[in-house]
Parts: structure tokens; sequence; C-alpha cells
């Protein structure tokens, strides 16, 4: 079989599109609306620069951290998505290629696979929830997820069912019936390997959402649940405050793109945010979360943890969020890339190619440890930021 290595998440990409059936590949490209902010949450970092030095590098670069209470091989942790049924390895794959590396794991409250068996492969598991049902519901699924060993809590609020999109949405199956994969079946079948994955894991991809149900009972399928989410009006602050009470450790608000907002979430009393639109599937025309970041990372200081996610897509990119403010990032589509070009071990590749990224750019600019990285360290082009809102 062909190497199957890749060097870039460019690449990854590429061969992503390559061995994916249309829908699916349309599924983690995503994106809301005209894909402004999608678009925005990448080019952002181009407008970054550095000024390396020529001499006098350090000769090891130390870049091991801690993330919301969690020893880290590097600034880097896997963010929470529910499309991962587009590999047989899935979340349990991404866990693997996650605990391998030495980096912790959101898990989506829509993933395809239960947080026991993902925590099983990676004690450091963060479970992401939605606002979502009623709060019974909500600390029920939250119980669940402390019962299997989860080490904190991801609410995730930067989403208004936005869901038109310029180019289509796909059309995703919510059964194996012979209605709803007829209309997949001329997309599939022009991708062998995909179909060949599948066959070799004796297994079908998982449309239901198992971490959704807290009583044993059959998962909904994602409609199912996205249509209760749907139907939950949004949380005020307060709200909040109160699911936070009910989770013991380490919390994180994702979503926040705002200084004032950040106020909020710490004296929410969380323990981390991320600064997030969701990888730009929130309100389009929302900036990038690398413009808003100086910001809010200014806001909230020392208080909480700022971790900041869209748009990386390299090592580089890790330490311009660094130098801006982060004390770490979340990836998503990068590692998804990885998933579907190469299952466990593509995410691995993806994995050590960010790492290798980061190290790369240290020893370039200069800089021999992580925690040394400051503003000084990046190019900042004037307007870069919008203005701030009070
Ligand atoms: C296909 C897809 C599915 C996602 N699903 C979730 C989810 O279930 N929960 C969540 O908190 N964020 C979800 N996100 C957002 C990611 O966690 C993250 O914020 C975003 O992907 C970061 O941008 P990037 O993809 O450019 O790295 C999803 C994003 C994508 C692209």
């Amino acid at each position: 079989m062909a190497n199957q290595w890749f060097e870039t998440v460019a690449i990854a990409q590429q061969r992503a599109k390559k061995r994916l059936p249309s829908s699916s590949y349309g599924a983690i490209v995503a994106g809301a609306e005209a894909g402004i902010t999608m678009r925005d949450n990448t080019s952002a970092f181009d407008e970054l620069g550095f000024r390396p030095v020529t001499a006098g590098q350090p000769a090891e670069r130390q870049m091991d951290t801690t993330i919301m209470g969690q020893p880290s091989s590097m600034p880097v942790m896997i963010s929470p998505t529910g499309a991962q049924a587009i590999h047989p390895d899935g979340e349990v794959g991404v866990a693997r290629a996650a605990a391998n590396r030495g980096i912790p794991m959101g898990l989506s409250s829509f993933a395809s696979m239960p947080i026991e068996d993902v925590i099983e492969v990676n004690g450091q598991t963060f479970f992401q929830i939605y606002w979502a049902g009623d709060k019974d519901s909500m600390v029920a699924r939250m119980e669940r997820a402390k019962a299997a060993g989860a080490v904190g809590m991801i609410l995730t609020l930067d989403w208004s069912f936005s869901h038109g999109r310029d180019w289509g949405s796909p059309q995703i199956p919510q059964s194996f019936t012979i209605k709803e994969l007829l209309p997949q079946v001329p997309a599939v079948i022009r991708k062998p390997r995909f179909m060949w994955s599948w066959i070799k894991s004796g297994s079908i991809p998982k449309l239901g959402v198992p971490n959704f149900v807290t009583d044993g009972s059959k998962p909904p399928v994602f409609f199912e649940a996205y249509g209760a989410w749907m139907m939950t009006p949004p949380p005020t602050w307060e709200d909040v405050a109160w699911l936070r009470s009910q989770w013991d450790g380490e919390f994180m608000v994702k979503g926040v793109v705002r200084a004032d907002e950040a106020r909020r979430a710490v004296d929410a009393g969380v323990t981390a945010i991320s600064v997030s639109n969701h990888g730009g599937n929130n309100v389009d025309s929302a900036p990038a979360s690398v413009r808003v970041l100086p910001e809010i990372a200014a806001a909230v200081g020392d208080d909480i943890q700022v971790v900041m996610d869209g748009g990386i897509r390299r090592g580089s990119d890790v330490v311009k969020a660094l130098c801006l403010g982060a004390d770490a990032v979340l990836i998503g589509r990068a590692y998804l890339w990885g998933l579907a070009a190469n299952g466990t071990a593509g995410v691995e590749n993806v994995l050590d190619v960010i790492r290798g990224g980061i190290d790369a750019t240290m020893r370039g600019i200069g800089v021999g440890s992580i925690h040394d990285l400051t503003a000084d360290h990046v190019i900042v082009p004037d307007g870069f930021s919008p203005p701030r809102i009070r």
C-alpha cells in the first residue's frame, strides 16, 4: 500500500476530499451562510507575521503545559466535533491518537460513540454539552459523564441554528433504511477506499447520538437530538452559573468572542473559556477568533484559562495564538481531515505535523519555551482586531 503519511494538514484535507463521499466531506467543511467567518478564521492567521532570528536559537524547545488541569505534551487539545462517523475509528480512534501523543480530548455530546468507550482509551477526556433539554436532563448527562470519568465539562454556546450554506448543505442519512440510503449510493460507490474501510471494520457508520441518553434507552438519531436542542430556549448567564455549580471541577464555556462576556463567564465561575465561533458555524461575519483573542485575554487576565479555536492548520498558527494571549488552542477540522484520510494514524500524523510546526517556529523566532511567547514575537498589522465592544 502507498505511504499514507502526509506532511501538512492541507494535504490531509485533499486526501479527505478524495476519500470521502461528497456528503460526508461537505459535513466536515460545514460553515454558515456565505462562509465569511470560516474563511476569516484561517486568513486572519495569514496576516500575522514573524521576524526570525539568524543565530543563537535555543537548542531545545519546551512545549508541554497544563490545559484545564490536565498535563498536555503541547498547547493543543482536541476540540469536540460531532462528525466522526466519517471513519470506522471514529471518536475512539481520535481519543486514542490524542492519548498516544499526550494531549487531552474533547468529546461532543453529538458524538457517534459512547463516552465510556472513549474514556477507556483516553482518561484525559472532557465532555461537551449544549444547553439542550430540561435542567434535569442536562444534569443527568453530566452525571453520566462524571460516572464515566470525564475530567471536566465544556459548555458550548456559540450556535444559533443558522442552517443555510451558499454551497449547499449535505444530505446526511438518519437511518439505514432503503429510502434514506438510496440517494447516497451514487456518491458512495465512487469512493471505494471509504467503502473498503467500513467493510474491513465489519461495522456500519453509527448514526445515533448515544451520549444524549442517560437511562440506557435507545439513542436518538442526530436530528431528534438536534430538534430537542433547537426547542430549548437559550440560557442566561445566571443559567450558565447554575449549570457550572452542578459540576465539581474544571468547566469551560466555549464560544466567547466579546470581552464583556468573557468577564460574565468569569463571574459565572467557569475555569476556562474558548474564544470561538464554532469554526465559522455561528453568526456569519463574526470576526475570526484570533482577531478578538487579545482583547479577551486582556479582559480576563490570569483569572481563568483562555484557549481559542478556529482556523488552526499548522504549528505556527498555535504559536501566533499563544503570542496573542491564548494558553492553548483547540483543533477541529485539522484532525477531522486526518481521521478521514487515515483513521487513528491520520490523527496522530496531524498532531505530529502541528508539533513539528510549533517546534520549528519557536526555533526560528528564538524562543525556548511556549511560556515565554509574548505579543512582541508576532507582527500584527494595523486594523487586525475589530474595535472593542464594552
Ligand atoms: C463538522 C464540525 C462539527 C462540530 N461539532 C461540534 C460539536 O459537536 N460541539 C462543539 O462544541 N463544537 C463543534 N464544532 C466546533 C469545533 O469544536 C471547533 O470550535 C471548530 O471546529 C474550530 O475550528 P476549526 O475547525 O477551524 O479548527 C464542530 C465543528 C465542525 C467543523
